[in-house]
């Protein structure tokens, strides 16, 4: 099939490039690097640069390109950073979405995959959770999401679009080469701020917060390889061409770690001491998060090949010191 992957050059899209031309699929990534990488993307994928909020370049690229379906990575994706400029998230998030929606249904491309996410939720009433369970994000970035997913039916009940939302845990680790990684300016997530450490860049890691009601009180979390996530997307797609209905996953392992054993399995992985910090709560974090799965599993036939930790933070240690920088050097 012939893929367009709309921000291909971040994290989790660039990752699924690979996994997309491993498969044998025809890949076109299109992607404004404004916190992308142009070097995270594979050299085999035809690159565009252009943002979805530009209906021009959208309408240009849908006549140049004849995709059997979009893979939609293009957002904004910190939790921190929605609370502080949320216009930033409204704009980039749920107008970039109202464009691109408003480019496929004039092009007739009538198949999507789109980032969801856990923020979705805000503090769950109960773990695993569940796609039905209650959505009531506590942050702009689950809210412009939650949003986009609204969007998505709607259009679709309009216009016969069909689209899988697939709701991402904590996605970590990085691609088995070496050659791509997760690379955030600043570093906001966990792993890589752990494992700075270790690469020298930082004395200790900080843990936000001691007193959950967990089990050794600092908080739970889904981590989910990256190259996982990657084949639920290539699944998604694959059920979408075999005519599959418009529906929503969560993608997790179904287990949840704590703070404290992240740093502990980065210890075992690195061989340093890392030391670690006890700091204060971070404002909006849930206790716990943990993904019931099940569904990927059963509709999309998804079988996650990563789920140990040790192997997932291992992934993430060969791309974090052999490349310090990220793609920066
Ligand atoms: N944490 C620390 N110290 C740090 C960084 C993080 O203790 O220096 C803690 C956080 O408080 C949290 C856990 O580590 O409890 C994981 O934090 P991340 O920032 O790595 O990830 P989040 O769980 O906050 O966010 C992730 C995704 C978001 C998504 C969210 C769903 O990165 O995109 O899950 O709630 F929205």
């Amino acid at each position: 099939m012939k893929i367009l992957v709309l921000g291909g050059a971040g994290y989790i899209g660039s990752h699924t490039v690979y996994a997309l031309l491993d498969a044998g699929h025809s890949v076109v990534v299109a992607d404004n690097l404004l916190t992308g990488f142009r070097s995270a993307v594979h050299p085999e994928a035809k690159f565009y640069l252009g943002d979805i909020r530009d209906i021009h370049f959208l309408n240009d690229l849908f006549a140049r390109e004849k995709v059997d379906v979009v893979i939609h990575f293009a957002a904004c994706s910190l939790v921190g950073e929605s609370v502080k400029d949320p216009l930033k998230y409204y704009d980039n998030n749920l107008y970039g979405t109202k464009v691109l929606l408003e480019a496929m249904v004039s092009n007739g491309v009538d198949k999507i995959v789109f980032s969801s996410t856990a923020a979705t939720y805000g503090e769950p009433k109960r773990v695993p959770i569940l796609e039905g369970d209650p959505t009531e994000p506590t942050n702009p970035y689950g809210e412009t999401k939650l949003a986009m997913e609204k969007m998505f039916k709607w259009v679709s009940n309009a216009h016969g679009l069909r689209y899988v939302s697939l709701r991402y845990f904590n996605a970590c680790g990085a691609h088995e080469s070496g050659r791509i990684g997760e690379a955030h300016n600043p570093e906001s997530h966990l792993i890589p701020l752990i494992l700075q450490v270790p690469g020298g860049k930082r004395p200790f890691i900080s843990i936000f917060g001691g007193d959950y009601p967990t089990k050794d009180g600092t908080c739970v979390r889904d981590y989910i390889h990256v190259m996982d996530l990657a084949q639920a997307h290539i699944l998604a797609a694959q059920y979408l061409l075999n005519g599959g209905a418009s529906d929503i996953f969560n993608l997790g392992n179904g287990v949840g770690f704590t703070v404290k054993e992240v740093i502990d399995v980065a210890r075992a992985v690195t061989g340093h001491p890392i030391p670690a910090r006890m700091e204060d709560r971070r404002a909006g974090d849930p206790a716990q998060l943990i993904a019931s799965s099940d569904k990927a599993r059963s509709v999309l036939g998804w079988n996650p090949q990563h789920a140990d930790l040790e192997e997932i933070v291992a992934s993430a240690w060969k791309w974090h010191h052999t490349h310090p920088n990220g793609y920066e050097e």
